[in-house]
């Protein structure tokens, strides 16, 4: 069967995403101050071959090129990110006019060409002032969050509608303040607790705050997602699983669905409730009008007594000898209808848009063009697995690619891309891979 964009209806959404760090560079301008990914990448070893994104895609700079280039793929919704401390250099308190000023560019700029603007309110860069403070250890980033996520709605709300509150707390908490190899390289348990329980706090708070300020907006929050099976049918297998799916998958879902956290089946989340008041098993609640499923591949989990607290491991796609990404994350396009039928099943659950999704593989510019026919079918297969969800009555609203332009990939560096349009870093020279061209032929 061909599945075109008229299978989804004309409602349906289609786009692509960005974050700041990743993308903008200029990481000293304007007035901007450090967040902890500028802090992080100066330490040595922490990100691949040193690299950092001082520079990045240089999109500070070159929005009105990349956006016209977004234009003529017929790209018409586009996720991106506020970094905070353009808009509050120390975190709170002080507004950098000039930060304000490049959103408020880049969100104009957008609406002539008729692309729609999606923002993620965090997506990892926290003011380094507030990091020394704790960051998201500190009860008190749940208003420091709120302050500055107000300041971004009177200034952008009256262009902008949808609006994204958090990116991925999974990873963030667990990778900046459990392993330590994110910013702010935090690790240890009392440190991911305590970060976890307040990004779903904030995370609760932010979309109260924008209906609050800004009813009619479209509020929605993202989570990191992936299909979970047992290594085996065994017993001590099955139960790993399940342990490693309330970590995955469910970890902030259930709070903000009014579930409460899934402390059942891993005894050491119970802590948790040690940075709980009272009152807030009812603030973590909130109704977003969306959830932003995020989803690039599946986990494979077995039984491990070396691991602790879990016990449980992921049995690499590497070992399991399958065909995987430059992540090296197994290639698995059916992942995303498992999990989107996972998220539809929960009672009450808002309508899900897949505000992430795509593949990073090796690329190579040949007499100026990049053919990656892997990427190309990867993602014709995840979007054919959402029709069949979709088809299925699942109750989902759009699709975004990640990711416009080949970017910096956190502790990864420059190695991985997953671009629908290539960059050389060294001449920020933009190409359009044919993934990029057949999206585009799939949107026209
Ligand atoms: C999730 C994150 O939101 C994004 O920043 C990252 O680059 C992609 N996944 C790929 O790893």
């Amino acid at each position: 069967m061909r599945i075109t964009k008229e299978s989804f209806g004309k409602d349906f959404i289609w786009g692509v995403s960005t974050a700041a760090y990743q993308i903008e560079g200029a990481h000293q301008h304007d007035g901007k101050g450090p967040s902890i990914w500028d802090t992080f990448v100066k330490r040595r070893n922490k990100i691949a071959k040193n690299q950092n994104g001082d520079i990045a895609c240089d999109f500070y700079n070159r929005y009105e090129n990349d956006l016209k280039l977004m234009q003529k793929m017929h790209i018409t919704n586009y996720r991106f990110s506020i970094s905070w401390s353009r808009i509050q250099p120390d975190g709170m308190g002080k507004i950098n006019l000039a930060g304000i000023d490049f959103y408020n560019r880049l969100i104009d700029f957008s609406l002539s060409l008729g692309i729609t603007p999606w923002i993620t309110l965090y997506h990892w860069d926290l003011p380094q002032e507030l990091e020394k403070k704790g960051g998201w250890t500190n009860r008190e980033v749940k208003d420091w969050f709120g302050q500055y996520v107000a300041i971004c709605i009177q200034y952008f709300g009256d262009r902008v509608k949808n609006w994204i509150v958090i990116n991925e707390p999974t990873v963030f908490s667990a990778a900046g303040y459990f392993f330590g190899v994110h910013a702010p390289g935090k690790k240890g348990l009392d440190n991911f607790l305590a970060a976890a329980h307040h990004a779903a706090l904030a995370q609760a708070h932010g979309g109260r705050i924008i209906k609050s300020l800004q009813s009619a907006s479209h509020v929605g929050t993202t989570f990191s997602c992936s299909h979970v099976e047992p290594f085996s049918y065994k017993e001590k297998d099955l139960i790993a699983a399940k342990k490693a799916d309330v970590l995955l998958n469910r970890l902030f879902i259930e709070p903000l669905l009014g579930m409460g956290y899934p402390t059942h089946e891993i005894k050491v989340l119970r802590k948790i409730e040690r940075y709980m008041k009272q009152n807030d098993e009812v603030d973590l609640k909130f109704d977003m009008d969306f959830i932003g499923v995020q989803n690039y591949t599946r986990e494979v989990i077995r039984h491990s007594f070396f691991v602790p607290f879990l016990q449980a491991k992921i049995v690499s796609a590497k070992k399991r000898k399958v065909e995987q990404t430059a992540m090296n994350w197994e290639v698995y396009p059916e992942s995303m209808f498992h999990i989107l039928k996972k998220f539809d099943a929960y009672p009450n659950i808002p309508p899900l848009i897949i505000t992430e999704n795509g593949a990073a593989f090796e690329d190579s510019v040949m007499e100026g063009k990049v053919d990656d026919p892997k990427r190309v079918q990867y993602i014709r297969e995840v979007i054919e697995q959402v029709f069949r969800a979709k088809s299925e009555g699942i109750n989902v609203k759009g699709y975004f690619v990640w990711t416009f332009l080949d970017n910096f990939e956190w502790a990864e560096g420059y190695h991985p891309r997953f671009g629908l349009v290539h960059v050389d870093f060294k001449t920020q020279q933009r190409i359009i891979k044919s993934s990029g061209h057949w999206y585009t032929d799939f949107l026209r």
